[in-house]
């Protein structure tokens, strides 16, 4: 009985750890994780770019319940396509071949019900610039994010986590 329960969990931390990094596919994505992607993808269009970028892949999608309210962590991979920047939302705008590509994080708070935000941080970098300084930075800036109005972790916490 014990030895299952400890073996039990052993299996749940290899997954859980195999979760942290890899690809969520993004049908996986709930509703809340979608709109905070389309709130950083909005922020990056107010740059200085002739064309707009399409989400290409999902790194990482972080949800989980506070009393406060309802926070979401996403990291994804946006790639240049030859739309112009005023028609991004555009399905027919397709990646380019070797498109430039960036890497895309945020960390989102929302009020419950009205899914306000209230709190924020993104960024969106070229993928070689993502050392380990600004990726402990991005962490640093997110907790502030998740710890934003005292919140009190509810019984009901949940996260995903997933690798495809
Ligand atoms: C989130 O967006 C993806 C496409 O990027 C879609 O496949 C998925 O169904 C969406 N999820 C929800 C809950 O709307």
């Amino acid at each position: 009985m014990a030895m299952n329960l400890v073996a039990g969990w052993s299996l749940l931390s290899a997954l859980l750890v195999l979760g942290v990094q890899g690809e969520v596919p993004a049908g996986e994505l709930s509703e809340i994780q979608n709109k905070t992607i389309q709130l950083v993808m909005e922020k990056f269009h107010q740059r200085d770019l002739s064309n707009g970028y399409r989400m290409t892949s999902v790194v990482k999608a972080v949800e989980e319940l506070y009393v406060a309210g309802l926070f979401v962590n996403v990291e994804f991979l946006v790639k240049q396509t030859s739309c112009h920047k005023h028609h991004w939302t555009k399905p027919e705008c397709q990646p380019t071949k070797n498109a430039k590509t960036y890497n895309c994080f945020g960390c989102f708070k929302f009020e419950h019900e009205s899914h306000t935000v209230f709190s924020h941080v993104e960024e969106c970098v070229l993928p070689r610039h993502l050392n380990q300084g600004r990726q402990a930075r991005r962490n640093d800036l997110c907790k502030e994010v998740e710890r934003r109005d005292n919140g009190k972790k509810s019984v009901g916490k949940y996260s995903f986590l997933r690798k495809e």
